[in-house]
């Protein structure tokens, strides 16, 4: 992919950090327009799809009311040889706004560690040195609150890789969560079965277990809040699973798979049969 030049355009400065992921999950999360309302809420009250393609995506999204509550109509487009992604605002606040990133690894080529460049343009020059500095301390800060989510994202999903790769099972079928008096209800706690990790957590009166990764990219469903409607809302892509069935709302990944009964027996509670 060839991204058009930034000709024309005001070079207004620039946020570059280090990241401790590969370029695949970094280029992973470029192409990634769905966790954005999700994983940064203070930059995207929503989001919807136009168009995708190996090329990059576009779509429509709206902004928060602490920032300003507009919509816009968003461009990403990727050269993913180069490592190198470029955002243009197509429409609405901020409009002609392209921002370029540049990710470069450092080291091995299988290392896990990255920087990323972050260069901002705008369409014109602001009118005063103090506008230009005070629109570019705007978008560093915006974009280092932006870089610590993805961060934590990409390094959680690194990890949930790794350990699908190297993690044995559990042998038990079946395992004892301590005394029920004594068990936080305000925690998820985890189990590894055979058949998977579980989380068992207190909703709605009674201990309840689902399983605790999301079937679509490893997000960590025992951390996602359980709506009215009873299903478990993954707090990546906001995929939610109805916890009777484990089917997703939208059929946009496969079902949780079914989860352990649970039983209380001489005051403790044990998951499995
Ligand atoms: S990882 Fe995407 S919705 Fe859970
Ligand atoms: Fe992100």
């Amino acid at each position: 992919m060839n991204i058009a030049g930034i000709e024309g355009l005001h070079y207004l400065g620039n946020y570059v950090r280090e990241i401790p992921v590969s370029l695949n999950r970094m280029m992973e999360n470029a192409y990634d327009w769905e966790h954005l309302p999700f994983v940064h809420p203070t930059s995207f009250a929503s989001i919807e799809l136009i168009e995708e393609g190996e090329w990059g995506w576009r779509c429509r999204t709206t902004l928060p009311p602490a920032a300003g509550g507009g919509e816009q109509v968003v461009e990403l487009l990727v050269d993913k040889a180069r490592h190198y992604w470029a955002t243009t605002v197509l429409e609405g606040t901020g409009e002609g706004v392209q921002i370029h990133t540049q990710a470069n690894d450092k080291g091995a080529a299988d290392a896990r560690l990255i920087d990323v460049d972050v260069r901002f343009y705008l369409p014109q020059a602001p009118e005063t040195a103090e506008q230009s500095a005070m629109i570019l301390g705007y978008l560093q800060a915006q974009y280092a609150t932006l870089y610590d989510e993805d961060a934590a994202l990409m390094s959680a999903r690194q990890e949930a890789l790794d350990g699908r790769k190297t993690s044995k099972p559990a042998l038990s079928e079946r395992a004892d969560l301590g005394a029920v008096s004594s068990l936080d209800k305000t925690e998820p706690h985890l189990v590894t079965l055979p058949n998977g990790v579980f989380a068992v957590r207190y909703h709605a009166g009674s201990w309840i277990a689902h399983a605790a990764v999301c079937p679509h990219m490893l997000g960590p469903l025992s951390d996602g809040q359980i709506d009215a409607e009873g299903r478990v809302i993954c707090p990546w892509h906001g995929y939610a699973f109805a916890l009777s069935d484990g089917a997703e709302r939208k059929s946009r990944c496969g079902a949780l798979p079914d989860a352990p009964s649970l039983r209380e027996e001489n005051g403790h509670l044990f998951i499995g049969d």
